[in-house]
């Protein structure tokens, strides 16, 4: 049996927490295990700046260098990646990866794993890497998103406190515990021996259904309904700023713009268009909402 290559970025450990629970089921001997490291590593607490600057590139899936993985094998069974989203879409250093000719190499026609650890909306996030796996020539078998669970409003004040400190503690003393909760994080190890399972077996047909079957997985219709919109936005934001912001002064006044955009939006129009959304819209779209959120929780592409 040939190994499994396992790769992540992790800008807090949080990442890696969640793998290391991921692979705890696994003999090491099968597993080569690898970080991705930004050549020019991202400052973390972020600067409330250099956050909101952080989404055009992201949206727009553009690549950074990164530090040279030392891969043993040009070959392997299986690949789990673990990746974060950000700005609703993958984080620069997994789209570098999944951009970079050596991977593409040793992903082509190789299974691939995917393990998210975000805040709450990895569904846009999640398309462009079925797309960037795709053009790599790998093929996505399963996915494994954990999130926080706590409302929307909440877990973005929470994670905007911890991404801007630096401290993964209670806000004002009586938030919740930003980030993905510790029995997610320790739920990893149950989707490991799922995987674990279905790679011993070489069969992958049924791993998505078997990581479903767990019931552990859920997508909010909130984030469905905002996530459907809110990508188009970006984009409309990310292309303004890359071709207007052209001097690092202007630059810095449309993301500043973007960032009051954003903020509004977030804690002051999606809230009231949510309400009307869950009180006439949802009751009479069961079944297409459903629809909906089975392709986003499935390893098909609509490409
Ligand atoms: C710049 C930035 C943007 C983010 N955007 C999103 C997002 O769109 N959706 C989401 O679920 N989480 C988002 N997050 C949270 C991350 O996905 C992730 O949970 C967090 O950064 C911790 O991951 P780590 O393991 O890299 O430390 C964002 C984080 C950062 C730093």
């Amino acid at each position: 049996m040939g190994k499994i290559l396992v790769v992540n970025y992790s800008q807090t450990g949080q990442l890696n927490e969640i793998i290391d629970q991921f692979l705890s089921p696994f003999d090491p001997a099968s597993i080569e295990r690898h970080l991705i490291h930004p050549a020019k590593p991202y400052i973390f607490p972020w600067t409330t700046e250099e956050f909101f600057d952080k989404m055009p590139e992201c949206v727009q899936e553009d690549v950074i260098p990164l530090k040279t993985i030392p891969f043993s094998a040009n070959r392997y069974d299986l690949i789990v990646l673990g990746y974060q989203p950000w700005f609703l879409s993958p984080s620069p250093p997994i789209t570098s990866l999944l951009k970079d000719a050596t991977f593409q190499q040793i992903m082509r026609d190789t299974p691939v794993v995917t393990v998210i650890g975000g805040r709450n909306m990895w569904l846009n996030s999640q398309e462009s890497i079925k797309t960037l796996i795709i053009k790599g020539g790998g093929k996505l078998v399963g996915n494994i998103p954990l999130m926080d669970r706590t409302s929307n409003l909440i877990s973005a004040f929470t994670i905007l406190h911890w991404m801007l400190t630096g401290r993964k503690d209670k806000k004002w003393g009586v938030l919740p515990l930003p980030g993905v909760s510790q029995q997610d994080i320790e739920s990893g190890a149950r989707f490991g021996s799922i995987v674990k399972s279905a790679w011993e077996k070489g069969i992958y047909s049924e791993l998505q259904h078997n990581i479903l079957a767990t019931g552990l997985i859920q997508i909010p219709t909130d984030i469905l309904f905002i996530e459907q919109r809110a990508k188009k936005l970006f984009r409309i934001w990310a292309n303004l700023i890359k071709t207007k912001g052209t001097t690092p002064a202007k630059r810095k006044r449309l993301v500043s713009l973007f960032k009051y955009y954003l903020l509004i939006a977030l804690f002051m129009v999606a809230p009231v268009i949510l309400f009307v959304y869950n009180l006439l819209i949802v009751p009479f779209t069961g079944n297409a909402i459903k629809k909906k959120k089975e392709y986003f929780c499935g390893v098909e592409t609509k490409l």
